[in-house]
């Protein structure tokens, strides 16, 4: 299968089992809804649910039976780039290709918005149908760590410290692992988890995901310079404004791109501890290296 075909196919599941969790009655406090809804329905390239189930496919599992796992993580990441553009964080008024969710519904309502998509997240993939408590329990601990203070809001925090500074290498590599690894990591780790997949091959998703999520933050940092609000659905230029540390602030474009590459090469070589054609991961390790939003 293309890999379009391939995030197409996972995407249309996981908007429809989104729009179902999320709707609601009409009440007091629709505003916060309609809030996460907004942010949640309206784009995204849904990254994050389909790697998930692709690893859960690949290890045996039913796709449907990790759909709820998929969500969950979605809404967490959505949660977070509604605070990320928050203006005491990157202060941006553009995602998705919308007015970003505090210009649409302020700040407060935002950041409860966030909140909101955070906390539904685990009562959404406790309610998994069809696998056994014992790993949905451990795969709503992976959940929480890879999101936490130890995986994502730690990264957000170096980023947020490492700005208007100079930092080194090791803190920036620690910045990406976090930040935005952590979230795809946690994509790997639930899908392999939930099939009931051995060790070996968690760790072989996990090498997997900490290359093309690196990567994958080398990207974005290489759009903000070089593509447009149109094209990408969110401003350029928002880290020089911020006075960011990026990879590409620390070591150029060329290198960056080289990079990219290199990590790229990495991720597919993790694969080869599947026993079984890896070759849709493969493809979308190459896709998202070149990928143009
Ligand atoms: C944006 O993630 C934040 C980063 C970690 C770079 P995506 O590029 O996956 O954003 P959406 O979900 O497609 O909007
Ligand atoms: C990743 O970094 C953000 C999150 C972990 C939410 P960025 O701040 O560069 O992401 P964008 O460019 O705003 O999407
Ligand atoms: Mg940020
Ligand atoms: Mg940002
Ligand atoms: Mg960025």
């Amino acid at each position: 299968m293309s890999v379009e075909r391939m995030l197409d196919s996972y995407g249309n599941m996981v908007q429809n089992k989104l729009k179902s969790l999320l709707s609601h009655d009409d009440c007091l406090y629709s505003d916060v809804i309609k809030a996460m809804e907004y942010s949640t329905l309206l784009g995204g390239k849904r990254i994050r649910p389909a790697l998930l189930l692709e690893f859960h496919k690949i290890c045996g599992g039913k796709v449907e039976d990790a759909l709820p796992f998929a969500c969950a993580l979605e809404m967490i990441h959505t949660y977070s780039l509604i605070h990320d553009d928050l203006p005491c964080m990157d202060n941006d008024d553009m995602r998705r290709g919308k007015p970003s969710c505090h210009v649409a519904f302020g700040e407060d309502i935002a950041l409860l918005a966030g909140d909101g998509l955070l906390t539904a997240s685990f009562s959404v993939c406790l309610k998994t149908q069809n696998i056994s408590s014992d790993l949905v329990v451990r795969c709503a601990a992976i959940l929480s760590d890879f999101a936490g203070v130890d995986g994502m809001i730690g990264g957000q925090v170096i980023d947020l410290k490492s700005e208007k500074k100079s930092i080194d290498l090791d803190t920036l590599n620690q910045m990406y692992s976090l930040k935005t690894g952590a979230l795809l990591k946690a994509a790997a780790s639930i899908g392999c988890t939930l099939a009931g997949a051995d060790k070996e091959k968690i760790n072989a998703a996990l090498k997997y995901a900490e290359s093309i999520g690196f990567a994958f933050q080398i990207v974005d940092d290489i759009l903000d310079k070089t593509s447009d609000a149109a094209t990408l659905g969110k401003p350029i230029g928002s880290d020089d404004a911020n006075q960011k540390s990026t990879y590409v602030s620390l070591l150029g474009i060329e290198s960056a791109v080289a990079t990219v590459d290199d990590l790229t090469q990495k991720a597919k070589l993790s694969l080869s501890a599947f026993n079984i054609d890896t070759s849709d991961l493969a493809d979308l390790a190459d896709y998202l290296s070149n990928r143009k939003f």
